[in-house]
């Protein structure tokens, strides 16, 4: 995680961000602190990188890299706004001793990149180049299925698709192609629908660790759908993160062993 110290939102590049919106910078500090102290409660570990002036869009560290087995591949971000983030995230990875790949296609890590089980579901449309597609399989050694984006307010995968545990994810069908959908429908037949009025809030950009579901606390059908099939959703509210396009999972990079 990366703490939100110079968030901000100055510039647009997803439909969510508004220059002309006041940010309270202090109060998305709260937030994401109750975020990191909610996986600290749950027993995870949390490692953080420093954030840096000037990359007002940094503390959504789901997007520096895709971490699996161990291995790790860094991301080259689509807009130039965001592309100095890429390289902290390769040295914070390189630091800790993690064999690091620096990729040669546009990838907004587990943005776009979300690991369910033994396959990663890849997205793009908006943001991740479809040919990254391939260097993931390549580099991280597993399965990827390409699902095309459609609808801007979903620009990443992880607005629109979240991974309950190996084999379970909560999706948003109107977001994907008629073809994507399809992929999803053989290989999830048992995946909850989330409702679209949930999605709006980025409800499905939720975080499992297998059993408790970090999501936003904006998003309660999603949650009692979730609690419906055994998981344990626990709510947090990042409403001010959301004005930069972002919740939980976006403030979050998960380092795979
Ligand atoms: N403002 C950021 C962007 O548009 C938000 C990134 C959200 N991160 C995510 N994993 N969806 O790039």
């Amino acid at each position: 995680m990366c703490r939100p110290d110079h968030f901000a939102v100055t510039y647009a590049i997803n439909p969510w961000m508004r220059p002309d919106l006041p940010v309270d910078t202090a109060r998305a500090v709260r937030q994401w602190e109750d975020l990191r102290r909610t996986y600290l409660d749950l027993g995870h570990v949390v490692d953080l990188l420093d954030p840096v002036p000037g990359l007002p869009d940094m503390v959504f560290a789901a997007n520096g890299a895709t971490v699996v087995g161990g291995r790790v591949l860094g991301a080259r971000f689509r807009h130039p706004e965001r592309a100095a983030e890429a390289a902290a995230h390769t040295a914070w990875f390189r630091a800790a001793g993690f064999p690091t790949t620096e990729p040669e296609f546009v990838n907004e890590g587990e943005g776009d990149l979300l690991v369910v089980g033994d396959v990663v579901l890849a997205g793009t449309g908006f943001r991740t180049d479809p040919r990254a597609h391939a260097e993931v399989a390549r580099v991280l050694g597993r399965e990827v299925l390409t699902l095309d984006l459609v609808d801007p307010r979903y620009y990443h995968l992880d607005t629109a698709v979240a991974a309950l545990d190996d084999a379970t994810i909560a999706w948003l069908p109107s977001a994907f192609t008629p073809a994507a959908q399809a992929v999803l429908r053989a290989r999830f037949p048992d995946a909850v629908v989330a409702d679209v009025a949930d999605a709006a809030v980025l409800g499905l950009n939720a975080v499992s660790d297998g059993r408790h579901v970090v999501l936003p606390a904006q998003a309660p059908r999603l949650a009692a759908a979730i609690a419906d099939r055994g998981f344990v959703p626990v709510p947090v509210d990042l409403s001010e993160l959301l004005l930069g396009g972002g919740g939980p999972k976006c403030c979050t990079l998960e380092v795979r062993p």
